[in-house]
């Protein structure tokens, strides 16, 4: 068994991208693995939310992923800032991460350009924070996607340069990690290839749209003008429909309209309307739960509770260790 931990970004509602990429192998690994999923509302503190917006966005990541089906009494499910060992781990990380390296770092350079009136040391820090979520469990395996690699090179980094300097070989190197199989990716229904990567309206399918909206989105969704005889080609837009279909439609439905397709007799209305229903059938009794667990806070707080106290027992293990090996002790 290995122990696994993954950040989830407290931004956002959780769209079909994100249960058919991440989510889905969530709830595969929680039963395989010592597994660590936090909300990592610290790092959302970069772009200066309102308070009443943090807590309501916290809320909000907490239901849906518990919706999604991460078991509570399975998984450590905990909001990262419940656990304030991490801010001190990040602090004694702080004095062996150097501004250089930092600056490098292209998810840096990138918050750079895109927030000028706000280069604050917490994003330059960024990844010295994401290496201590990671290693104050020191857990070796991280389920994200190929955007956070340098990421996770970074937290090798800090986990291999305080072994060094201390002589000890106390933090495992924590790797990407994909369960079973390479994520698939989502496309989104405006024709790009990533579900949630554009900000266009109409994208992506959230996990709580009503079917009204579904089918509105789904109907809307980027093709092209058909083929004209068979064996023609597929755009990209209609591949991306079909690719959806693949996800929550069966086989003999994708044949059938892959088959319309192919002998060029396809009606890209039938077919929408079909992949609308099959979406709002998927997402129906997730739908369901989002509700439920909406009015349930007495239920929420139990979580977040259970969460905290099982992470904090892990971090005050391994903070106590660190105080030890870099020499702290007490009179
Ligand atoms: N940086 C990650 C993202 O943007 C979120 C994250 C924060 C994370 N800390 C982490 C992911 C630790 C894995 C492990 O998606």
């Amino acid at each position: 068994m290995e122990t696994v931990v993954s950040g989830i970004r407290s931004t956002g509602h959780l769209h079909l991208g994100n249960y058919f990429g991440a989510i889905r192998n969530f709830l595969k690994m929680q039963h395989q693995h010592r597994c660590y999923f936090f909300i990592a509302d610290y790092h959302s503190l970069t772009t200066h939310p309102k308070p009443g917006d943090l807590h309501r966005n916290v809320r909000q990541v907490l239901i849906e992923y518990l919706a999604a089906g991460i078991d509570p009494e399975v998984a450590t499910l905990y909001i990262q800032s419940d656990v304030p060992e991490v801010a001190e781990l990040y602090l004694l990380l702080n004095m062996n991460a150097y501004k250089g390296e930092l600056e490098r770092c292209t998810s840096f350079k990138e918050k750079v350009r895109r927030q000028p009136d706000n280069v604050n040391a917490g994003l330059l820090t960024y990844p010295v924070l994401m290496a201590a979520d990671i290693i104050i469990h020191r857990a070796s395996k991280v389920p994200v996607g190929k955007d956070q690699e340098q990421h996770l090179e970074m937290a090798r980094t800090f986990a291999n340069r305080f072994n060094r300097m201390y002589g000890v070989d106390y933090f495992p190197p924590p790797y990407a990690f994909n369960f079973e199989s390479e994520l698939v990716k989502i496309p989104g229904l405006d024709g790009s290839t990533k579900m949630g990567k554009s900000e266009s309206e109409g994208n992506a399918i959230f996990l709580a749209d009503e079917p009204g909206v579904i089918r509105k989105k789904v109907m809307r969704a980027t093709t092209d003008s058909g083929p004209e005889v068979s064996g023609e080609e597929m755009s990209q837009a209609v591949e991306n429909l079909f690719n959806l279909m693949r996800v929550v439609s069966s086989d003999d439905t994708v044949n059938h309209f892959l088959d319309a397709f192919n002998s060029a007799t396809i009606r890209y209305g039938d077919m929408k309307k079909q992949l609308a229903e099959d979406m709002v059938s998927f997402t129906a009794p997730l739908r369901e739960r989002i509700f439920e667990l909406e009015a349930n806070n007495d239920y929420l707080k139990k979580v977040a509770r259970m969460g905290a106290e099982k992470a904090r027992e892990s971090a005050r293990k391994t903070v106590g260790e660190v105080r030890g090996i870099i020499g702290f002790k007490p009179f």
